[in-house]
């Protein structure tokens, strides 16, 4: 009897924190079906001990192994093991974000001079693509491996109306893994009419991995010098505000928790931090966005994007209540770095256009890279 249950155990599917290193490569399982569709887990791994597992549903980052200053991987990515924690409830775990990542207020806009109506999914207000965004549909993927770098290309035609939106929009995303421990994201998208787009990726991050405290002592560096305040839905008042003097100043690395709960109308606005960056530099050219060090574990992460904007939130809206991966989610124990275009651009003429345009490419590119404190 003991020997049959040490073999059920040997046997047994490997505890997923615990899972062996997989080969270098990409491995590709079930996962699962939504709708009666068959989806799929992709686990991207390098010789360095990275490894990024991936949904197609959703395009959801499920787990991400980065080594620490030891070399010993650990899992980075609040989210779930199974298909069933992403069905149930999701506060957008890993998520690919779209068509319009972030808020549109009064879930409207005008373009051309026709005005749409979308899902008020936040108050009044729309968020992260509406009541079934692209973090809730099923991707097709196709993974590919090339010398120095693994991924799967991601492609999802939205149709003309989708949650309110005008226009075909066929896109291309793909997320790679390479042999330097990073993270690339590359998307891509065209349209048969003019049509607000807006993508992002939703990843929760905790550099001392997930389960292990909070993530107020990290070390955060933000290459932006103003950023756009918002009124208390989070809805941008179109002011671009220099950070100088305020809790938003990050332009030297700060603990995230230095200022999260000062006496700020922002601050108390957002929770804690909920706020895009105006990220320096020239969009269009991949530039380094952010860097945040976990001075316990050693794990560096760096940003870097083409994208004119970055959305830092400190988890301000989990609250214990949600559990993944046998650890409960608390208050501020993951924060997210969205790379976008602002905020409610659609209805702020000043804001960088988020519009494209039958006949135009949509392209943005964003990298997450890992490395370790000297
Ligand atoms: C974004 C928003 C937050 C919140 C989270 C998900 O980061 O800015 O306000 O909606 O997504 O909970």
């Amino acid at each position: 009897m003991l020997s049959l249950l040490l073999m059920a155990s040997c046997t047994g599917a490997p505890d997923d924190a615990e899972a062996p290193e997989p080969a270098p490569g990409v491995q590709v399982a079930p996962f699962g079906e939504v709708d009666g569709v068959p989806v799929e887990l992709f686990t991207l791994a390098n010789a360095q001990g990275m490894e990024i597992r991936l949904t197609n549903y959703g395009g959801i980052v499920t787990h991400l192994f980065v080594p620490d200053a030891e070399g010993t991987p650990g899992d980075i990515a609040l989210g779930y093991d199974t298909l069933e924690g992403y069905l149930e409830q999701t506060p957008y775990f890993g998520s690919l974000i779209g068509r319009y990542g972030n808020r549109i207020g009064g879930a409207s806009f005008t373009l051309d001079g026709e005005t749409w109506t979308l899902a008020a999914n936040d108050g009044p207000n729309h968020l992260h693509g509406g009541e079934r965004g692209f973090d809730k549909v099923v991707w097709a993927a196709e993974p590919f491996e090339e010398t120095g770098r693994r991924g799967v290309r991601l492609a999802y035609t939205s149709p003309d109306g989708e949650e309110g939106y005008p226009g075909t929009l066929d896109m291309e995303v793909t997320y790679t893994l390479t042999d330097e421990n990073a993270f690339e994201i590359d998307y891509h998208a065209t349209t048969d009419k003019a049509t607000p787009v807006n993508l992002t990726q939703h990843t929760y991050f905790n550099l001392a991995g997930v389960g292990n405290g909070d993530i107020l002592d990290h070390e955060l560096t933000l290459l932006a010098d103003r950023f756009t305040p918002g009124d208390e839905m989070l809805i941008p008042t179109g002011e671009l505000q220099p950070v100088e003097g305020t809790p938003f100043d990050f332009t030297e690395p700060t603990a995230i928790g230095a200022r999260i709960d000062a006496d700020d109308t922002q601050i108390a606005y957002g929770g804690g931090y909920d706020h895009n960056f105006v990220l320096n530099g020239e969009a269009g050219a991949l530039r380094l966005a952010a860097r945040v060090a976990d001075p316990v574990s050693g794990r560096v992460m760096e940003v870097h994007t083409t994208e004119p904007g970055i959305q830092f939130y400190t988890g301000n809206f989990l609250d214990g209540s949600i559990t993944g991966k046998g650890v409960s989610y608390e208050r501020r124990s993951g924060f997210c770095l969205e790379t976008q275009h602002f905020p409610d651009s659609p209805n702020q003429n000043a804001f960088p256009s988020t519009i494209l345009r039958p006949g135009e490419a949509y392209t943005s590119r964003t990298v997450y890279s890992f490395d370790v404190l000297p």
